[in-house]
């Protein structure tokens, strides 16, 4: 009897049993990202036997804090943001080993010492345990950290062994392609390309990964994945918040540069790629750039629109203008929503607009990927009492995570009438509801070896030759072309008029 083959997941599962010796060092180890998701995404691939034996942490952060406040720093963490309670007999295995360096981005004395601090654990394990720097800080600091790691050859540990140091590094990934190309410069400069794990958290989803399998663990739609049945692809990234507190932050970012750029770009490249030869990470990676390249540039006067966010309400309570945020300028042009028509000039998919729109304040947080195919010939069902639909596949990425296809059905009676009629996957329903946070899968997948989740330098690159034109377009322009939408709204009528000028409208996830 044939065997049964093993659910993609388990395989996964198997090969990251087995993860080396690892010193996480978390640059940045007292701020936001840390506490929400790093130190929690540590713990849960704790509980969940997934860590190898010997496991470190190390915290790096300017705060002369002693190992103690450390532990007790993670401890709040996880008991505040982690997806489990925090249990003590898992922390005690984590604490035990958690320590901490205090020291500046820019100090080279202090990277001796975290050098000094590494070969102390080493030398307790009694192997080599390969480092993994996790630079969590604002980007302001991301050259000297990689330069320091460079000079006190932290970042040459063990290359050349199977196990070597290797570097996470948060996003953004520079401002603009300039930029972008300046930090792969700078890490080139110190690093071998494959030591480098460019995060785009996006891509550690579950649901993310699912649009790999869906599509080509499938037979049936890869077929219909073309020109000559898809009409249009519509990409919503939306979300309930606002810009909070990080306000500092989004004035010098905006919705193009926070999510459209990296995110939403992401899933336009996984929805639209080619097969690729092997699940490897150079395949997959290779395929996705091609796609990117394929994108013809974005006229700044007929295929975007911008907007910001005007006082609203939301789930019942009153929300301000973004103009009204802490830390925003009277006059701010940085757009908290941006819609793109993208064309991809390939035989596959020319002449298929993909529709992108990301923004803050919005009715609903969802991401979805809605794949509308073309109307059936109007010759039987046409008129009157039929209510036809198009199809439209719809990945529902997060939240209530699945997958779901329209498709249109009679209505029963003995009259011939037709209704739109939904079909259905929950992931919670059929895998419950507990699935790994983005940042547990990257952790990991970094521990052992595994880039095909990470940005690869081109294609960082790729993906900000698009936008940088449009950005400096809107730089130019100020609030010139600014639209507005209300908080709680489903966005500016700037955005519904893109779709209006080919005859579509948004969908309502
Ligand atoms: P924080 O602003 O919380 O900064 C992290 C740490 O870096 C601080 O605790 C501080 O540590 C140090 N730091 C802060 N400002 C400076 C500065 N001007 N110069 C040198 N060091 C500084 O950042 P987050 O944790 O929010 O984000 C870290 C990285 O992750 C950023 O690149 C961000 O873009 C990215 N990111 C964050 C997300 C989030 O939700 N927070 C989401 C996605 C990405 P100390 O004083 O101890 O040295
Ligand atoms: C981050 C952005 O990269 O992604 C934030 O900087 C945004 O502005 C966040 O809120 C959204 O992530 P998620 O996983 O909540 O969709």
């Amino acid at each position: 009897m044939a065997e049964t083959p093993r659910h993609p997941f388990l395989q996964d599962l198997s090969k990251h049993r087995g993860a080396p010796p690892t010193a996480v060092v978390i640059f940045g180890a007292s701020g936001d990202l840390t506490a929400r998701k790093l130190i929690p995404a540590v713990y849960n691939l704790a509980a969940d036997n997934l860590l190898p034996p010997d496991f470190h942490l190390v915290g790096y952060g300017r705060k002369p804090i002693t190992d103690e406040a450390f532990r007790e720093l993670a401890a709040s963490a996880i008991k505040e943001f982690s997806r489990r309670e925090l249990s003590d007999d898992v922390w005690f295995r984590i604490a035990e080993r958690t320590t901490y360096v205090a020291g500046g981005y820019d100090d080279p004395a202090a990277f001796d010492r975290l050098a000094d601090h590494l070969a102390k654990i080493d030398e307790k394990v009694g192997r080599e345990v390969q480092p993994l720097f996790y630079i969590s800080t604002p980007p302001s600091v991301f050259a000297p950290i990689l330069e320091n790691l460079g000079s006190s050859n932290l970042a040459k540990k063990y290359l050349g062994k199977p196990h070597h140091a290797k570097v996470i590094i948060e996003k953004p990934f520079g401002r603009d392609l300039e930029s972008a190309r300046e930090l792969n410069k700078t890490i080139t400069g110190v690093l071998e390309e494959h030591q480098v794990y460019r995060i785009d958290h996006y891509l550690g989803k579950e649901t993310v990964q699912d649009l790999l399998v869906q599509r080509f663990a499938n037979s049936i739609f890869e077929p219909l994945w073309n020109r000559n049945f898809i009409d249009n692809v519509q990409i919503t990234v939306s979300e309930e918040v606002g810009v909070g507190t990080r306000g500092g932050y989004y004035e010098q970012s905006g919705a193009l540069r926070d999510m459209i750029q990296n995110h939403t770009m992401q899933l336009v490249a996984l929805t639209a790629m080619e097969p690729p030869v092997s699940l490897d990470a150079e395949a997959i990676r290779d395929e996705k750039v091609k796609l990117l390249r394929a994108i013809q540039p974005i006229d700044p006067a007929v295929d975007v629109a911008r907007a910001q966010y005007a006082e609203g309400m939301i789930a019942g309570k009153s929300e301000p203008g973004y103009l009204e945020e802490e830390g925003i300028a009277e006059q701010s042009g940085t757009e908290t929503y941006a819609a793109i028509k993208l064309s991809i000039n390939n035989w596959r998919w020319q002449g298929v607009p993909f529709y992108l729109r990301s923004g803050k304040r919005m009715a609903r947080r969802v991401t979805e990927i809605a794949v509308q195919f073309k109307r059936p010939p109007g010759t039987l069902f046409a008129g009157g009492g039929f209510d036809l639909a198009t199809n439209t596949l719809s990945f529902q990425i997060q939240p209530d995570e699945g997958l779901s296809l329209i498709l249109n059905g009679k209505v029963p009676g003995l009259e011939t009438r037709t209704q739109p009629v939904k079909m259905s996957f929950r992931y919670s329903t059929t895998f419950g509801s507990n699935t790994p946070e983005a940042y547990e899968r990257l952790v990991l997948d970094a521990m052992i070896g595994d880039s095909t989740l990470f940005i690869r330098g081109d294609e960082a690159e790729t993906s900000w030759k698009l936008y940088t034109p449009l950005l400096e377009a809107w730089e130019a322009a100020g609030r010139d072309g600014m639209g507005e939408y209300a908080a709680g709204s489903w966005g500016p009528s700037n955005a519904d008029a893109l779709l209006a000028a080919t005859d579509h409208v948004w969908r309502k996830p």
